[in-house]
């Protein structure tokens, strides 16, 4: 194969997020944008980030394709959308509409509604129709900048189903161009064919689904529920250990309504903790004192009504602190990860060096995905153009100012009539 050259330039502020700190509060100043900058693509890396005549010359004697610039545009990592669950058939908006009526999430769980009315729509659907669905939430999230976008099964709940899920997962990453990261969330609440054992349940999925997922090689990430309503500590424990034996990462919700799942989280060195609304002192301490990335999910708290991660104090204490859309069908229907990233950071007052981070380098370290995240030399090519002429008008427009154009590993897959440029 002949290598294929892209240069892209000039660049009026480029954010490479690189040299930032991977724990704790980030200051705006340590964002230090690039100005006046070129990039150049090797096929699906990037090849050289630099002052825009120099790395010209080089694009010009390897004979790439010149993009010339005539405007101002900002540039950034693709986004990373470290926590969703695209992978669903049939809608919950009864859901919602009780919600607002004065339901609890649980309590509408507990009677027969909420995620399990989802197992009983995603059992139904074929694993082509749910390639589809995937597919389609997939390409809403490119559009918007996301080209890496986590993907939990959870709404199959027995071998198979499950299977079809993380199958119709594999599938979708050939009919779309952003990175889909597979995870196993057979731990997602207890269904009704194990009612009465939850023990049993687990051991099974741990016992006859996890080695097929490596056989097929399905994901590497395993995810569990812990909550009221879902899975306990004591009993969610022997089914990470399995998991943490044979080599899977692990990432928890964790705190969504009661504490207890953070704990497990750093016991068994989780990647992320994901959730934390329901958070206090003492979780935001020990996840500050660990590795795990602490991971708000905005979309769950503005599709329940309910509080935010305390993301301010989880940066203050020295946490890692990523944002993701945790797209479902029920808590966070809305799927848009930058508007819900720059309202987080309205109303936990974080700057937008934090905000940013936290759905770039952050998100992916919250994923083990040390090739991505950051423009920088032999990185992947996922790069964001907005036409603007500073860096604060994207999350000042929270999330109407939409990237002119996405690039992923190196390829132009979206482009957007800007609106809201002004
Ligand atoms: O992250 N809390 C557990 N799981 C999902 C919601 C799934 C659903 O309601 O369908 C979440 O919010
Ligand atoms: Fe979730």
């Amino acid at each position: 194969m002949t290598n294929q050259f892209r240069y892209i330039g000039p660049i009026s502020q480029l954010l490479p997020m690189s040299n930032l700190p991977e724990k704790g509060a980030i200051e705006d100043k340590e964002l230090r944008p690039m100005l006046n900058q070129g990039v150049l693509f090797k096929n699906d890396k990037i090849a050289a980030i630099g002052n825009h005549e120099v790395v010209l010359e080089d694009a010009k004697s390897l004979k790439a394709t010149i993009q010339n610039l005539t405007e101002d545009y900002v540039a950034l990592p693709g986004f990373i959308d470290s926590h969703t669950h695209i992978c669903f058939a049939g809608s919950r908006a009864g859901d919602y509409a009780m919600r607002n009526a004065g339901k609890s999430y649980l309590e509408i769980a507990k009677n027969g509604g909420g995620i399990w009315d989802t197992v009983t729509q995603t059992r139904k659907a074929t694993q082509q129709e749910l390639v589809q669905l995937i597919v389609k939430r997939a390409n809403i999230l490119t559009a918007k900048g996301v080209t890496t976008i986590e993907v939990k099964s959870g709404y199959g709940l027995t071998i198979d189903e499950e299977l079809k899920m993380l199958r119709a997962i594999k599938e979708a990453q050939n009919l779309t161009e952003a990175d889909l990261i597979p995870t196993c969330l057979a731990a997602h609440i207890i269904p009704r064919e194990y009612k009465d054992d939850a023990e049993g349940f687990l051991k099974k999925m741990s016992s006859e689904l996890f080695p097929i997922l490596k056989e097929e090689n399905l994901t590497n990430r395993i995810d569990a529920f812990i909550e009221e309503g879902a899975f306990s500590p004591q009993i969610i424990s022997p089914y990470l250990k399995t998991a943490q034996e044979m080599g899977f990462d692990i990432t928890i919700h964790a705190d969504q309504f009661h504490t207890g799942g953070s704990q497990v989280a750093v016991d068994f060195n989780a990647v992320s903790a994901d959730h934390l609304e329901a958070s206090t002192e003492k979780e935001i301490k020990i996840l500050a004192e660990s590795n795990t990335v602490a991971t708000a999910l905005p979309g769950a708290t503005l599709g329940l009504g309910c509080a935010f991660t305390p993301a301010r104090k989880l940066l203050d204490n020295g946490a890692t602190l990523a944002i993701a859309s945790d797209w479902n069908p029920g808590s966070a229907p809305m799927g848009d990860l930058l508007t819900q990233a720059a309202i987080l950071g309205t109303f936990e007052k974080l700057s937008n060096a934090e905000i940013l981070s936290g759905i770039t380098n952050r998100a992916a370290k919250a994923l083990n995905k040390e090739d991505r995240g950051i423009l920088k030399k032999g990185n992947i090519a996922d790069m964001l153009l907005f036409k603007t002429d500073h860096y604060n008008e994207i999350l000042y427009k929270q999330g109407k100012l939409l990237p002119a154009q996405v690039f992923k590993s190196g390829k132009l897959v979206c482009e957007n009539i800007p609106t809201y440029d002004i």
